[in-house]
């Protein structure tokens, strides 16, 4: 996941940028540390989170005795090349046919190989930039450095001429700040990021993880104004309201695999957010703004999917 540094440049100066991530690694890490939870509406109860963990093993032991757990297995390891245009009149010129592949929930740990899968999917695609919305391990818990190798095998696939930038979601670790040189991906933390093209801008701004790391830097950073084009990256649905009112243009997120597990397409048994179904997976509109919320390449839970086919997703921006 190469980055040019020509190609992008952060609106905080290094010292700022330095200093504003020590303050943030000190306050996630006694989140991550004491298990505290907190959304944006106040602290967040984790009792629902120990009941799901109860039900998904009855529900594996169900799947397996009645023979679908091999087929939820095999249709998790089949990834989906997600191509869509995105209509935006206020784009810059420079970035008409301007190639986004959008990845979340890779989740990489959870299938034995799983890496070696995304790049059969992604080594002949063409993009610009690469932007990851979250969630790179299976567990909430526990060192990213087990997963570093996987991530490296698969960031030598990404090459992105603009750049990878990545938020972190609810199962990620602020201790991944320490590998971003490694992992060959630049986290976005409650900060913004220039992308310079043929002189023309665009600004993409990311946030920590809402779900359960929220903290106010994570508003303060989408109130960046004087852009024509703003693109927002956030693990979840959950800032859109304030995104859409501070005049991004485009919202990415994941998180909630779509479902994953599905009645039939479209209807999840739980999707993980209660911001509205509208949310669950594909495009939606939020005032003049349009986000996506992706399927997620990987699996988290179980290793199943059903109904729920997993996806990279590559956007095209056009004007
Ligand atoms: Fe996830």
């Amino acid at each position: 996941m190469a980055n040019s540094p020509c190609m992008h440049q952060f609106l905080d100066p290094p010292d700022i940028r330095k200093e504003k991530r020590l303050i943030w690694a000190a306050t996630r890490s006694v989140f991550e540390n004491v298990g505290f939870a907190h959304k944006r509406s106040g602290k967040k109860s984790r009792s629902h989170w120990n009941l799901f963990i109860r039900l998904l093993g009855v529900f594996a032991f169900l799947l397996k005795i009645t023979g679908y757990y091999h087929n939820g297995y095999a249709n998790a390891k089949t990834i989906h090349v997600n191509e869509i245009s995105l209509k935006f009149p206020n784009l810059p010129a420079a970035f008409n046919g301007f190639r986004i592949l959008h990845l979340s929930d890779l989740h990489i740990d959870s299938i034995p190989g799983f890496a070696s899968l995304i790049i059969h999917k992604i080594k002949d695609l063409k993009f610009d930039i690469c932007l990851l919305t979250g969630d790179y391990r299976r567990d909430i818990s526990g060192s990213f450095s087990r997963i570093l190798k996987p991530v490296m095998i698969l960031s030598k696939y990404i090459q992105a001429h603009y750049g990878t930038f990545a938020v972190l979601g609810n199962h990620d670790t602020y201790l991944m700040a320490q590998y971003e040189r490694e992992s060959g991906m630049q986290l976005l933390i409650n900060e913004s990021v220039e992308i310079i093209k043929d002189g023309q801008k665009l600004l993409i701004t990311g946030t920590d993880d809402p779900f359960n790391f929220f903290t106010e830097p994570a508003l303060l950073c989408l109130g960046t104004r004087g852009y024509d084009f703003k693109i927002a990256m956030v693990h979840t649905s959950e800032l859109a309201g304030v995104a859409s009112e501070n005049k991004y243009d485009l919202y990415l997120c994941g998180h909630t695999h779509g479902g994953q597990i599905c009645l039939k397409e479209g209807m999840p048994l739980i999707s993980h957010q209660f911001e509205g179904k509208q949310y669950n997976q594909g495009t939606w509109r939020v005032g003049n703004m349009t986000g996506f919320t992706s399927k997620g390449a990987g699996v988290s839970g179980l290793p199943v999917r059903f109904n729920c086919q997993a996806e990279v997703t590559l956007i095209n921006l056009v004007i």
